[in-house]
């Protein structure tokens, strides 16, 4: 099964407008006259969407140009009103975003978002066709009791219920250990795999093997250039999800290019 790779970096609450600006020219020009086969993603705080999409839109419709999608770090699962703060998938969709990260273990863990409410934005988001990055993922405690096959159960299943085969088919899965994000610890590339594979296992009895072989999981927690050729190696990892190693330019884009190598 072909699955296109895909490297987004989630930038969380870092880089403004300004920043953003200076990370795009730096990164445009070290990508200028290069094509990876793969699809590269941006996920910036919100308010640097619009400075974001100014940028891309004049570079993706340049020649040379590697095309870069946009994401959103989060959105509301609701259509508007009365809720402060949020921001709606129509809203997004004004600024060229493709992609929204939803169930991060920071959204999930600090705002206490559940698998009913991240099912309920995964729905909004495909009704708005933006295309979930569904995170998953344990902690070490989940992990070292036993529990780990049983955690991603319950997020897949709670996340993904009632969402046609369809809208998965336009659906990213993240796995992300929690303990590996941000901590400097990567995953080993087997307890990566064999966590991917089971995921994917899941998907097939959800929605049949065809669907499975079909969607695309990334890996997130600490990747780096130094780990990702050897992550992306294994057969059910199709593309990373990048935090800290996302930040630099050319961080981000070792991380494309040794990841994406045959
Ligand atoms: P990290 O973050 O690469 O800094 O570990 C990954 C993530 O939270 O998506």
């Amino acid at each position: 099964m072909n699955r296109k790779p895909i490297f987004a970096a989630n930038w969380k609450m870092n880089k403004g407008a300004s920043e953003t600006e200076d990370f795009i020219k730096s990164f445009l020009s070290k990508l200028q006259g290069q094509d990876f086969p793969c699809e590269i993603v941006i996920a910036p705080p919100s308010i640097s969407l619009p400075k974001l999409a100014d940028l891309l839109h004049n570079a993706n419709a340049g020649q040379n140009a590697h095309a870069i999608q946009i994401a959103a770090q989060n959105c509301s699962q609701f259509d508007s009103g009365a809720y402060t703060g949020e921001i709606s998938v129509l809203m997004l969709r004004e600024f060229f975003v493709h992609y929204v990260i939803l169930g991060h273990s920071e959204r999930r863990a600090i705002y206490g978002e559940t698998d009913a409410i991240i099912n309920a934005k995964i729905k909004k988001a495909r009704e708005a066709n933006l295309k979930p990055i569904f995170c998953i993922g344990e902690t070490l405690a989940e992990r070292e009791g036993g529990k780990l096959e049983s955690v991603l159960r319950t997020q897949i299943t709670g996340g993904l219920d009632g969402v046609s085969e369809k809208d998965l088919g336009e659906t990213v899965i993240a796995y992300e250990p929690v303990w590996a994000i941000g901590t400097g610890v990567t995953a080993s590339s087997q307890q990566a795999q064999d966590a991917h594979a089971f995921v994917r296992s899941v998907i097939a009895d959800l929605y049949g093997a065809d669907a499975a072989a079909k969607i695309r999981i990334q890996y997130g927690g600490s990747v780096k250039p130094g780990n990702a050729a050897e992550l992306m190696a294994c057969p059910d990892i199709d593309g990373a999800l990048i935090g800290g190693a996302a930040l630099e330019p050319q961080s981000f884009l070792e991380i494309i290019r040794n990841g994406s190598a045959d």
